[in-house]
């Protein structure tokens, strides 16, 4: 079964969660090649002063990333906002999703972000502007309000229906709880029962269990993954082949594992060149081990001790090799 998002009809309910400094290029073409719906980019900066930096230009859409393409942006002004949609549709977005999900302190510093659904009307005045600047689908993305005592995502829900917004992703935690303690999916299924556009479900979906009740419990029409997937992109088949074609797992093979890590890493390398390179494979590196290999410290330590030093792309791809065929 898909899920809609405007005219657009995607693969998969599965989606993949906004992730700065992790949902890059590289790494949305992988969660895509294993049945990801839909792989937004990381947030934008809305300041289109700031469109010249690297950090932005690699983040902006790619003109030649196949599939359907999500551009996901932050700010607070809405002139500012609907001026920084119109550029990431010219440079090659097809929807535009808008983050109020953000707990980042940069980021709500500047009241962005989650901090913006404590001004309902500053959201009524962003959506509108968005969807009125530009003809492609907008989404948003929302937690479930700022504190436990501001919990007021169905208002914000319902703020976004009547914008315009095509589709709503709801992080089942408040803004203040960061990433700590745990979602809570009651909120998401109230949503889901008052409005009447697509809702995605997201936050500590752990195992295909979770990913089972959660979609039982809320009725969502989709769910969106996040940490899940770090150094586990193939989650997406094995969620889809479970709850959305209703077969069993067809078991990834484990040298399929390794050729998709070394080609993942090997990805990274070529997006970001050498220095950046190495530094941002780092961290995938250490997810995907720790799924290969086991989580337990003492199997990881010295794996990591060996690889982390290297500073050259092909030695930190040749050693990697060999440590994973040889376990
Ligand atoms: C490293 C990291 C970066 C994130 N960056 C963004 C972001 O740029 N935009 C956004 O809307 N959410 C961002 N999030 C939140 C995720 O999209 C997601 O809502 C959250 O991780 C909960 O889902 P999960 O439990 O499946 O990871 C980020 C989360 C993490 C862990």
């Amino acid at each position: 079964m898909s899920y809609q998002i405007g005219s657009y009809q995607l693969s998969s309910r599965l989606l993949l969660a906004p992730m700065a400094g992790v949902t890059d290029r590289p790494y949305r073409d992988m969660c895509r090649k294993y049945g990801a719906g839909l792989a937004s980019s990381e947030m934008i900066s809305s300041d289109l002063s700031l469109v010249n930096t690297r950090k932005s230009q690699q983040r902006l859409p790619q003109k030649d990333e196949p599939g359907i393409r999500s551009a996901q942006i932050v700010g607070t002004d809405p002139e500012v906002m609907a001026a920084a949609a119109s550029f990431n549709v010219n440079h090659g977005a097809h929807i535009i999703d808008i983050n109020m999900g953000c707990p980042a302190k940069k980021v709500c510093n500047k009241a962005a972000g989650s901090a913006l659904m404590q001004d309902p009307e500053l959201v009524k005045k962003i959506l509108n502007a968005v969807v009125a600047a530009v003809d492609v689908p907008v989404t948003l993305k929302i937690r479930t309000g700022w504190a436990k005592t501001q919990r007021n995502a169905l208002d914000i829900a319902k703020i976004a229906e009547d914008s315009g917004i095509v589709s709503l992703a709801i992080h089942g935690r408040t803004r203040n709880q960061g990433y700590t303690g745990f979602a809570e999916y009651e909120t998401i299924r109230q949503i889901k029962d008052s409005l009447n556009i697509p809702i995605l479900a997201n936050g500590d979906i752990k195992t295909i269990e979770d990913a089972h009740f959660i979609f039982d419990y809320t009725k969502v029409d989709g769910l969106m993954l996040g940490r899940i997937s770090h150094g586990r992109p193939w989650i997406f088949k094995e969620i889809n082949d479970i709850l959305v074609n209703n077969s069993a797992i067809t078991p990834i093979s484990t040298k399929e594992k390794i050729d998709t890590t070394l080609t993942h890493i090997r990805a990274i390398h070529r997006y970001y060149g050498t220095d950046q390179g190495v530094r941002i494979a780092r961290k995938h590196i250490g997810w995907y081990l720790s799924h290969l290999v086991g989580h337990e410290a003492q199997l990881l330590k010295p794996l990591t001790r060996k690889i982390f030093p290297i500073k050259n792309t092909d030695e930190q791809l040749d050693i990697l090799g060999i440590v994973l065929n040889d376990f």
